[in-house]
């Protein structure tokens, strides 16, 4: 494979240049490993299931293996643009698929296979496929979701920094899908899957855990390097003054390190503004053995270098660099993954049943019509929404209409504001959870759409409990049978209380 895409890009090369020569030029945008080529801190490593980290790459971005072992490599819509995942989604039809691999779109081939066994976790497996779709630039892709026990690594890698050279890293990840485990990370680690020592790894993490005490109060989540035995926010390992992102659903998230004496941790709003340095000065000073670093460059995505793989994550982007950019690529690189769009309007009107389209289930009995469901605290309840509510509220009532997940026939709905989280029940009970990729989870996530037990607006039925629909009470929702046994079952209202108005979506 990679000795094909070595040709292909050669070919692609040669055709550029004649290209280039006899064609008026186009507007030619630069992709952040132009930027940081440019600035002569070329890319090593470019990942992503997203999107082309070169203005030119019209390679695979990655490879999608089908439940009965069936491989596909997705590519773009068009040269530096975006996945194709429609290609993804008819070849995973009625079936499941994994990310199998996620190619290196720079010419030095460090592609991501699913990790092996290691020190502190047994062999990892792949991500759902489909478990993060998200939009950018007007279209759908899918992110990397990652769940504890997944993971991806390459340790036979060329051009990455070892032994104290100097290398910068940033990933584009998400705030809204972290957890404490070990560890979400992106970047160098040993190459035995085996802590090795202190400042054998230079990672960029994100997430909630604070291993030198005295986080700041906000709980997070907070970008770290990963240098092994240790997050360090700073060269004591806390940086108390940092609140982190935000509980935001895409962060950029920077990490640069001289190898020598000098590390840096920077973050941003991948959908707006400029990033924030949160610590610039020298290695961590409370343990030995950092200064200088001792990287074996290897490439880790989602696990901790040892293979600690009880973390959480979401990965859309992440490349890795062969010395320490500028501020002014970082800021130009963070610039660009602005103007990719995460996150922005996929071209799909609101307010329908249509995959893509943002919504708000309003309750139509008539105590509650002004009651939408939202999640809160990880429960899907109704509350009052209206024009003056706020922000966060108007989000937690927002959903984006997904194909079922067990059934591409009927709907899932993922929230707006937790990309890859999914309203699921269990116990009878409706929740927002992230997908696991499990069958299970797929079936309790899916609801087929009907018109409303009343006779007019939507009912939802549950996809895996024939006869259960989606129903608030007592401003909780539930899936509920007409007369059943539970309290929720009540058959007073039921026909009111299951029929919901698929309404504009309030974010
Ligand atoms: O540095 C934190 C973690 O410690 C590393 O990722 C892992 O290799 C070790 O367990």
């Amino acid at each position: 494979m990679k000795r094909l895409r070595t040709i292909f890009l050669s070919i692609g090369a040669v055709l550029a240049g004649l290209f280039v020569a006899v064609v008026p030029a186009q507007a030619a945008t630069s992709q952040p490993c132009d930027i940081y080529g440019s600035a002569g801190t070329p890319c090593v490593a470019a990942h992503s299931t997203i999107r082309a980290l070169y203005a030119s790459y019209n390679g695979p971005l990655y490879q999608v293996k089908r439940a009965d072992g069936a491989l596909l490599d997705i590519g773009l819509l068009s040269p530096g643009g975006i996945a194709n995942a429609a290609a993804q989604d008819s070849f995973c039809l009625n079936s499941t698929c994994i990310i199998n691999e996620i190619f290196d779109q720079s010419p030095r081939h460090n592609d991501l296979t699913i990790e092996g066994a290691g020190g502190a976790g047994s062999a990892d497996v792949g991500a759902p496929a489909n478990a993060l779709p998200v939009s950018v630039g007007g279209h759908t892709a899918y992110g990397v979701e990652i769940s504890a026990g997944m993971g991806y690594r390459d340790n036979t890698t060329s051009g990455v920094a070892v032994n104290g050279q100097p290398e910068g890293m940033y990933m584009v990840a998400s705030a809204t899908h972290v957890n404490g485990g070990c560890c979400f990370d992106y970047g160098n680690a040993e190459t035995n899957n085996q802590d090795t020592g202190n400042g054998h790894m230079d990672a960029v993490y994100l997430g909630l855990r604070c291993e030198f005490g005295g986080c700041n109060s906000s709980g997070g989540p907070w970008v770290a390097a990963d240098l092994e035995n240790g997050l360090y926010q700073s060269n004591t390992g806390t940086q108390a003054s940092d609140p982190g992102p935000g509980i935001i659903p895409f962060v950029t998230a920077m990490l640069n390190n001289n190898g020598q004496n000098h590390f840096a941790l920077k973050r941003g709003n991948s959908q707006t503004g400029g990033l924030t340095t949160t610590y610039s000065g020298s290695e961590p000073t409370v343990k030995s053995g950092y200064s200088p670093m001792h990287q074996e460059g290897a490439i880790v995505l989602g696990t901790g270098g040892d293979n600690s793989n009880a973390d959480v994550g979401s990965f859309f982007e992440g490349v890795m660099t062969a010395g320490v950019p500028t501020d002014a690529a970082d800021n130009a690189v963070q610039a660009n993954i602005v103007a990719a769009g995460y996150g922005g309007p996929n071209g799909v009107p609101g307010g329908t049943l249509t995959p893509g389209s943002s919504i708000s289930l309003r309750a139509t009995t008539a105590c509650c019509t002004t009651r939408y469901i939202r999640h809160s605290a990880g429960d899907a309840v109704t509350s009052v929404i209206t024009s003056t509510s706020s922000a966060l509220d108007k989000n937690d009532a927002t959903w984006i209409i997904r194909p079922g997940l067990a059934n591409s026939s009927c709907v899932s709905f993922e929230s707006k504001n937790y990309p890859g989280d999914y309203l699921r029940h269990a116990n009878y009970q409706l929740h927002r959870q992230p997908f696991d990729g499990s069958s299970l989870m797929a079936q309790d996530a899916t609801f087929c759409p009907a018109t409303g037990n009343i006779g007019q607006y939507t009912s939802f039925q549950s996809y895996n409990y024939p006869g259960y629909y989606l129903r608030h009470y007592n401003a909780i929702v539930y899936i509920a049978h007409n007369g059943g046994s539970n309290p929720w079952d009540n058959p007073a209202l039921w026909a009111d209380d299951t029929t919901w108005q698929v309404s504009s979506p309030w974010a």
